[in-house]
């Protein structure tokens, strides 16, 4: 394989930061001077920010995407011998907060269109075991959360939405994030609103399960300082310098959000009429904020090569569905349990997506994937 420079490449955080790299320099600069780095005013400013931009009544800033998932799940009781339905066409994180509780993730299959959790296969999934479900909204795609909320509340389970990818989308008229139980939220640097560094956030309506997050991610205390353990906890605590870096993003993340629904527009437009599938542009009661814009084709491999020849970086979500890695390979899952997940697997691909990204430099990706498929 000859060494090609990439160009346009699948996503860049150079064009951010020139745009806000001073700004963020100077909240960084302010928290270092204010010699308050864990739980202080930072902390208290993103959380009201962030609740407030997707429309919930809390939200707890946390260390990780992946810890907001797994507090959010001890947070509804999730423990040895319960079962959380999943999907497999995921991030393996969304199943391993399940397993690192001692639960068992229960892998469903997802929609052949929105690639998002599919209810009808969630319903095949549940068993008396059955304690939470996990939605996530992949790509940033919103999940058809109405049939799944209602198929758990008949049962008595949990609904937590997996929002890693989906700030600022909306479901029905109403924010990813606000509508479950629980959401969790990786602020993971690449992510549509990215930390400095690892990061997160739990989301919630409910004021107990606020309380239960509160004292799960700071070590159990029942208040931010002291040395009352009510229960034991962890420590997943997000940091004053990110949520400093945090803020400075979030005042943009509108403007970035309609960037890449304009990019997915010229994408959308482009690529009409060629033998790939691409991905729902949106609807009234569903409008993706496109974290990947991602499409399939069974030519996928050679689709990439031949952009990387073109200087086009492209990437791969995910290679393997969740059921069949290696991690999971004690549950004796055989392939063709889920074909919608495996044949995703097998042909996504996803094109260039950052909101600095040009609309000639888009433009240019359409036309190799044209002149590919000629
Ligand atoms: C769908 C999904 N869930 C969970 C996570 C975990 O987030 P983090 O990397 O912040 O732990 C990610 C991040 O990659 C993700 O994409």
């Amino acid at each position: 394989m000859t060494a090609i420079a990439v160009d346009i490449p699948l996503l860049t955080l150079k064009g951010q930061q020139l745009e806000i790299g001073a700004e963020v320099k100077a909240a960084v600069s302010r928290v270092l001077d204010s010699g308050v780095y864990i739980l202080g005013p930072e902390n208290k400013a993103f959380d009201a920010e962030f609740a407030q931009a997707i429309s919930v009544k809390y939200s707890l800033g946390v260390d990780s995407g992946t810890s907001a998932l797994e507090l959010a799940l001890e947070a509804v009781g999730v423990g040895p011998g319960d079962e959380v339905i999943v999907p497999s066409f995921t991030f393996i994180a969304t199943a391993t907060a399940v397993s690192v509780l001692g639960a068992k993730p229960v892998f469903a299959d997802v929609d052949p269109v929105t690639m998002t959790l599919d209810a009808k296969s969630v319903e095949g999934a549940l068993s008396p075991r059955t304690k939470a479900v996990i939605a996530v909204h992949i790509f940033g795609q919103p999940c058809d959360l109405d049939p799944i909320v209602s198929l758990a509340r008949s049962r008595k389970i949990a609904v937590i939405e997996d929002c890693a990818q989906s700030h600022l989308a909306t479901y029905k008229g109403r924010p990813t994030g606000s509508i479950g139980d629980l959401s969790a939220f990786s602020f993971y640097p690449s992510k549509n609103l990215g930390a400095a560094g690892d990061a997160g956030a739990v989301t919630t309506n409910d004021e107990k399960l606020r309380d239960t997050i509160n004292i799960l991610r700071n070590c159990g205390r029942s208040a931010a300082a002291g040395y009352d353990h009510v229960r034991v906890g962890h420590n997943c605590r997000l940091d004053e310098i990110q949520a400093a870096v945090l803020r400075v993003k979030l005042l943009r993340l509108d403007a970035w959000t309609a960037s890449r629904r304009r990019l997915a527009a010229i994408y959308d437009e482009g690529l009409a009429g060629l033998p790939l599938k691409r991905p729902p542009l949106g609807s009234e009661s569903s409008k993706p904020v496109f974290h990947l814009y991602t499409v399939r084709t069974d030519r996928r491999d050679a689709l990439a090569e031949d952009l990387r020849r073109h200087g086009i970086g492209t990437g791969v979500y995910y290679p393997t569905p969740v059921h069949l890695q290696p991690a999971y390979a004690a549950l004796g899952i055989k392939r063709g349990a889920l074909p919608v997940s495996e044949a995703a697997s097998r042909e996504a691909l996803s094109l260039p997506m950052y909101p600095e990204l040009s609309a000639a430099d888009a433009g240019r990706v359409v036309e190799t994937v044209r002149r590919f498929f000629k």
